[in-house]
């Protein structure tokens, strides 16, 4: 098979849609949380071209906690309302930063990150995670990558034994 880093797609949604197929497989397999979200970070900095993290913050007692990832060693707790990542936690909405140099509060981990996305992972009513993505670039995620990284966010949803998560 080849490797996941080396196949070309035509298009985003093709990669996307390529993303989902693979990460069910991967969930189906995970006998739990941590494996599974250990290989969706894999899968992430695998397929997306420059990137310099990807991975997950979960919610613990109110805050986020650092998650499985790939990248260099990250703050492990980033309270509910500071950040991007617990921006987009504490409005569940997607945050798309161009440049996180112009995010107030950003917080810099590693100080490679020009560009950010983070999206929540919502399990009913609740921000049970978020999907942090850096990259070097200024401007590297597009309104796509949101959208891609949204349907990402409702599989793991529906796929992963959130209150096992919550509960750790
Ligand atoms: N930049 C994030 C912190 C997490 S690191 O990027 C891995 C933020 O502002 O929430």
């Amino acid at each position: 098979m080849k490797p996941l880093e080396s196949i070309e797609f035509q298009t985003k949604k093709q990669m996307y849609d390529f993303m989902a197929v693979r990460l069910k497989a991967y969930l189906e397999e995970a006998p739990d949380w941590c494996s599974a979200l250990g290989n969706a970070s894999a899968l992430f900095n695998a397929l997306l071209k420059d990137l310099n993290w990807a991975g997950f913050y979960l919610m613990k007692d109110h805050e986020l906690i650092l998650g499985p990832f790939q990248g260099k060693p990250a703050c492990v707790r980033i309270a509910l309302g500071k950040g991007v990542c617990g921006t987009a936690a504490l409005h569940k909405t997607t945050q798309l930063v161009p440049d996180v140099h112009a995010f107030e509060g950003h917080i810099a981990c590693d100080s490679a990150s020009n560009s950010e996305l983070v999206v929540p992972v919502l399990f009913g009513e609740n921000t049970v995670a978020v999907i942090d993505l850096d990259s070097p670039l200024l401007n590297r995620f597009d309104e796509e990558d949101a959208l891609g990284f949204e349907k990402i966010a409702k599989i793991l949803s529906g796929q992963i034994d959130w209150q096992t998560v919550l509960n750790r």
